[in-house]
């Protein structure tokens, strides 16, 4: 109370001093404030430096120019760790070793549950690829397993072979054509072959509709489409009306087969075969063809561009494929898809050290990924920053696979480079397929089609990348902003090629 009381009279004191005084007294109060609140074990502490600015702002730069946006919330936090708002939602964005470390091991970190939020790529159905339980997902990823079982896998090699050779029988003899659009076309048929049925893959204009509707998932997602998905927008509509067509492409897939009785040596097959319920072998082919065909897709693609422009890469990788033909198939065999297809599983898993070092370093270089997670609790710290429950975190793989003291000159496509040892020098220095609780469950399929589809390629045409004139160029920089394609300016690189004698 003596305190309040005397609060006037210094007050009236101060005012009568003369400015020099209060001046003074003034940087005095000002020293003592910052003092105080500096000494104070302020929980603010903890948590990592915001973005200054309005919340609303970082909105659209996080889901169209992602790479960019974390990179400068980097910079001008000047901090390892950061968050910014995305709507009520709070986003904290991880970077360095440790940090890496402790988000791929964080028991209560969620990846459905991120991605819900923060992707959107997915097709919200509830039941089938969102809100589904649990057990659901995990005989999903069981039934996925099995798909990739040696057996399965090897009855898959034919298949896919097939299904390139009927594409590039369609190239003709010479042309152009734009990587991104055409081997994301591939690849898209032999995930369909492989994890659908026989009918909808022999069917090209149903295989077309699908790609065109999953096209249309990954480009209708808008910010509002993430953040607000019951809002009736214009985007929001068209994403639900594609759900819904795929959804009915599949389950009459479902409904016919198990109608017509007769069994059909497939993925669909095995899936009915297990007795699972409906919706979860909806949800297989529906889910799994967006994780699966994107992902692989964009792979084939920045393959069959980098090996365009660096050749000695790509005669290294026909001599790899042509070693193999000489060693496991019959020269006598008409085509080299059947050739190819005589090589068996275990050798193109074993013995291919070029075309596996090809495929690494382009998920290296080109695979634009920002992992998400959700902590579903309890809280932790990371970086010595309090992760609360409930908040998003993300991380950028641009932190590990473009930093240039783990990867010199990291913008450079070079499949020499030397395997970093996670045990000696540093943890986790590659994350293309996952690491800790996370990690790819379809690695199997996707390694087995990249490296089919691009034997089948090599060995089937010369060919070197070209601009829109026609003139040959370098292979492009990825463009890390596009996060589904890293695609390089559309129009901007194309591939231009010419049949060699070999039969297909
Ligand atoms: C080149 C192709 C592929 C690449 C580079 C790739 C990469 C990855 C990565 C990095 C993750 C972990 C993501 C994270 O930690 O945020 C992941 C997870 C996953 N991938 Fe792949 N993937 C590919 C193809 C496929 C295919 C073909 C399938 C299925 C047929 C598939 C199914 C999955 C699934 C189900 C998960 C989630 C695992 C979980 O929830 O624990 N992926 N993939």
């Amino acid at each position: 109370m003596p305190f309040i009381i005397g609060i006037p009279a210094a007050a009236s004191a101060f005012l009568s001093a003369g400015l020099t005084t209060q001046i003074s007294v003034a940087i005095v109060i000002c020293l003592v404030i910052v003092l105080i609140t500096a000494s104070l074990p302020s929980e603010w502490d903890e948590a990592p430096r915001s973005l200054p600015g309005p919340s609303f702002l970082s909105i659209v730069p996080f889901f169209r120019q992602r790479h960019d946006f974390l990179n400068w919330g980097f910079h001008i936090t000047g901090q390892s760790t950061f968050q910014f708002q995305l709507m009520n939602n709070t986003v904290i964005v991880l970077s360095g070793a440790s940090a890496r470390r402790a988000f791929f091991n964080a028991k209560g970190f969620d990846l459905t549950e991120g991605f819900k939020i923060l992707s959107g790529a997915i097709p919200m159905v509830r039941g089938v690829t969102s809100g589904v339980q649990t057990k659901r997902v995990s005989t999903i990823h069981k039934r996925l397993a099995a798909v990739q079982r040696n057996a399965r896998l090897s009855e898959l090699i034919p298949a896919i072979l097939e299904d390139s050779r009927r594409i590039f029988d369609n190239y003709g003899a010479s042309g152009t054509f734009d990587p991104f659009q055409q081997i994301n076309e591939l690849i898209f048929q032999t995930t369909v072959r492989s994890l659908s049925s026989c009918e909808i893959a022999d069917d090209a204009s149903t295989v077309a509709r699908l790609k065109t509707l999953y096209d249309r998932l990954d480009t209708g997602t808008t910010p509002a489409t993430v953040l607000v998905p019951w809002f009736p927008t214009p985007a929001m509509i068209k994403k639900l009306w594609a759900t819904k067509e795929i959804y009915g492409i599949v389950s009459r897939a479902i409904d016919a087969r198990e109608k017509s009785g007769i069994s059909r040596n497939d993925t669909l097959q095995m899936l009915i075969d297990s007795g699972d319920e409906k919706l979860v072998v909806v949800g297989f082919i529906m889910g799994l063809l967006i994780a699966g065909a994107r992902a692989t897709g964009t792979t084939a693609s920045w393959i069959i561009t980098y090996l365009g422009g660096y050749a000695e890469w790509r005669h290294k990788a026909q001599t790899e494929v042509e070693a193999l033909l000489s060693a496991h198939s019959d020269a006598t065999t008409s085509s080299i898809s059947s050739r190819l297809a005589e090589i068996p599983l275990e050798i193109w898993e074993s013995q291919t050290p070029v075309l596996d070092s090809i495929i690494r370093e382009t998920l290296r270089v080109a695979q634009p990924h920002t992992a998400m997670r959700r902590n579903l609790g309890p809280e932790v710290y990371i970086n010595e920053k309090l992760i609360p429950s409930g908040a998003y975190v993300v991380y950028p793989f641009s932190d590990v696979h473009l930093d240039p003291e783990i990867y010199p000159d990291p913008w450079h496509f070079d499949p020499s480079r030397k395997e970093i040892d996670s045990t000696v020098d540093l943890p986790l220095p590659y994350v293309g397929w996952g690491v800790g609780k996370t990690t790819c469950l379809g690695t199997r399929l996707a390694k087995v089609e990249l490296k089919l589809t691009l034997s089948l390629f090599l060995l089937g045409f010369d060919y070197i990348l070209v601009d829109k004139s026609g003139a040959p160029i370098a292979p492009p920089t990825p463009n890390w902003n596009d996060i589904l394609q890293c695609r390089p300016p559309l129009g901007s690189c194309f591939i231009k090629y010419t049949r060699t004698p070999l039969a297909l």
